[in-house]
């Protein structure tokens, strides 16, 4: 499969036309809602339809569509731990090229409903589209974020410039390291998405560890993969949080050291 080529052999001919992807992948989205308001637009104004127009825009829409879904399918590959919005993605992206293509052949017979009826299925299946790759690169709830006012401020950067101070009622783990796993795993380990089945938002999920067994071996950090994967490589398949997510900082990683290296206590 095209997912895997890059694996096998890495070209960086083939690596730059995957990376080419977030750039390609703008051109069926404008030419899409362009073409749907040429198409009905006219037939609403009762103006003459622009046929000729609207075919030689299907079909660069069909081959830009096809582009971004071969680019698309390069840029996965780079990356072997391919998650779930990646997967829809995919599918989403397959399903609507595919659709394009179609509409660009029909956009050439005399009758237009065939055409019409695809244009308005390949703008229904881009905006859901759109969306999940929009959340692969920018978060899952960066669109609605703004509207989610109930949410407690994001916890600052470091754990020693967290401005309010601390209660004496809150443990180490939860005045220093809660935050950190919170800014940085919880959005792959929580209860809906246990990655690598791996619960970080509770103590018991911390305690039973993950796919491979323990993530914490206390008193000893640099047994505990917990640790261990945010030390790999940026660009190591096993680095943890992934590649292109946010990153803890030094001072969070150093107090995760100690936390660990002191027993790992939650009280
Ligand atoms: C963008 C999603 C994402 C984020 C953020 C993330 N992880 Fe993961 N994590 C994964 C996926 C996917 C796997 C399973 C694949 C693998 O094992 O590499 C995984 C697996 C793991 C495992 C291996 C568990 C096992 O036993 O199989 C550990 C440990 C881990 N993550 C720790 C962390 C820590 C610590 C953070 C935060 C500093 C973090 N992860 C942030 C997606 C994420």
């Amino acid at each position: 499969m095209i997912a895997n080529l890059l694996q096998d052999d890495p070209s960086p001919w083939l690596q730059a036309l995957g990376r080419s992807h977030p750039v390609v992948l703008h051109l069926p989205l404008g030419l899409l809602p362009g073409m749907v308001l040429l198409e009905f637009g006219a037939a609403i104004l009762r103006r003459d339809n622009p046929r000729g127009a609207v075919a030689t825009l299907a079909w660069l829409c069909g081959i830009c569509a096809a582009l971004a879904t071969v680019s698309g399918l390069l840029l996965a590959g780079e990356n072997s731990s391919e998650g779930e919005l990646v997967g829809n993605h995919k599918i989403a992206g397959i399903v609507l090229s595919v659709v394009c293509v179609l509409a660009a052949v029909a956009s050439c017979f005399q009758k237009r409903t065939a055409f019409r009826v695809l244009l308005l299925v390949a703008f229904a299946v881009m905006v859901p589209t759109g969306h999940l790759g929009g959340s692969i690169t920018h978060g899952e709830d960066f669109l609605f974020e703004p509207f989610d006012q109930q949410k407690p401020p994001q916890p600052a950067d470091t754990p020693d410039s967290d401005n309010t101070p601390p209660t004496a009622a809150q443990s180490e783990f939860q005045r220093v390291i809660e935050p950190i796993l919170e800014r940085t795993c919880t959005k792959c380990h929580n209860p809906d998405k246990t990655k690598g089945e791996l619960l970080l938002t509770t103590k018991a999920g911390i305690l039973a560890g993950g796919e491979y067994g323990p993530v914490i071996v206390p008193g000893n950090p640099d047994e505990s993969p917990l640790l261990q994967r945010c030390l790999l490589p940026i660009d190591d398949d096993e680095h943890m949080p992934p590649e292109g997510k946010p990153q803890p900082t030094e001072s969070e990683i150093e107090a995760l050291r100690q936390w660990i290296a002191g027993g790992a206590k939650f009280e």
